[in-house]
């Protein structure tokens, strides 16, 4: 008989950390605890609608938007399960305008820190449309022992140890990276547990989708409006004219270019020059998974990865996605600038 051929995110992880020289666990420990997070949502998230977790928590939160009783639920649960894992001595949330430390003797003497979106994609929660959770893995730069400082949370991109997201879609799934490619994994409902469905994801290098909220159209900057234009415009050769597609939720958004190939853009405007998506816990997560995938993420002119945090909640334009349509882009806004 060979019936039970299943990887589940447990095994997987263990799998992975038997390759890294001197790995002690504590990295897997950690993704351990977000999977479990991962599973308690999924299950408030399916029961949406039933149980009373619909609608405005009547808090407004540090980026001035009313919380969803479902962010305050994710921030709590992630925030819980990252306490109990004892390999984090400290978070940056979102929903949270200071960063939080551990300070139990076993969280204060942890590795690592984490950055997340615990529920990304709010707008969506009412309306049964997907929605996510978005985390970020630093290794501390402050000594294991003492509290965890600012510092700690200011790091570049591309000092990530892991990264990853929750898609809560048709089925939940996670994906994530520890720099050695992306795996994603499905939830199965029946055993409770995320079992490897998507092994060493490859973003196309190019797509036919283009993901932006046209409805800002009037103040896209010039290259953006002329690289819509040329999305439209009818072309055999690159597949024209793409499809737009836009759901306002950054993971799910995210995950379907991912999977299809497509761009992402969410740029500058005059009003908001720094865009929308927060570098910290959307835009370094995302854009370590899509050039582990063999994509690109950049602010339209330096890659996201590259760019050194000044504050927590910190904003940047994000243009993301597959290789060649993130760069045509590029070339349009360089082209504008002329
Ligand atoms: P959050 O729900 O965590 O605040 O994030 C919402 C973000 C992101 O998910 C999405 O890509 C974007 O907001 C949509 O913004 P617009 O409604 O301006 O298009
Ligand atoms: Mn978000
Ligand atoms: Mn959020």
């Amino acid at each position: 008989m060979n019936g039970y051929n299943i990887t589940t995110l447990n095994e997987f992880i263990i799998r992975r950390q038997a390759n890294i020289p001197y790995a002690k666990g504590e990295l897997s420990n950690l993704l351990h605890h977000i999977g479990i997070a991962a599973k308690v949502v999924h299950k408030k998230v399916n029961k949406a609608g039933l149980v009373d977790v619909l609608g405005e928590a009547g808090e407004i939160n540090v980026q001035g938007e009313s919380q969803q009783k479902l962010d305050v639920f994710a921030d709590m649960q992630f925030t819980a399960a990252l306490r109990n894992s004892g390999e984090c001595c400290g978070i940056a949330s979102e929903e949270n305008q200071e960063i939080i430390t551990f300070d139990d003797e076993l969280s204060l003497d942890g590795k690592y820190i984490v950055c997340m979106d615990p529920l990304d994609g709010s707008s969506n929660i009412d309306v049964n449309v997907s929605i996510g959770t978005i985390f970020s893995i630093y290794r501390r730069i402050s000594p294991r022992g003492d509290k965890a400082q600012v510092v700690d949370f200011l790091q570049e991109g591309n000092k990530q140890i892991a990264a990853g997201y929750i898609i809560y879609g048709s089925s939940t799934m996670m994906v994530y990276t520890t720099g050695l490619g992306v795996n994603g994994f499905t939830l199965d409902t029946g055993i409770g547990e995320f079992c490897l469905s998507h092994p060493n994801i490859k973003t196309p290098e190019a797509g036919k989708i283009y993901s932006l909220n046209e409805g800002n159209y009037n103040k896209f900057p010039e290259g953006v409006k002329k690289y819509i234009k040329y999305c439209q415009e009818k072309d055999k050769k690159t597949n024209r004219p793409y499809s737009a597609r836009y759901i306002g939720s950054l993971v799910a958004d995210f995950h379907r270019n991912l999977l299809k190939g497509g761009v992402f853009i969410y740029p500058q405007t005059a009003s908001a020059p720094n865009g929308k998506l927060r570098l910290l816990y959307e835009c370094n997560p995302m854009a370590f998974i899509a050039e582990q995938a063999g994509g690109k993420a950049t602010n339209g002119d330096i890659k996201i990865l590259d760019i050194k945090p000044e504050t927590l909640h910190q904003r940047v334009p994000l243009y993301t996605g597959s290789k060649s349509m993130v760069e045509k882009a590029e070339k349009f806004l360089v082209e504008s600038k002329k």
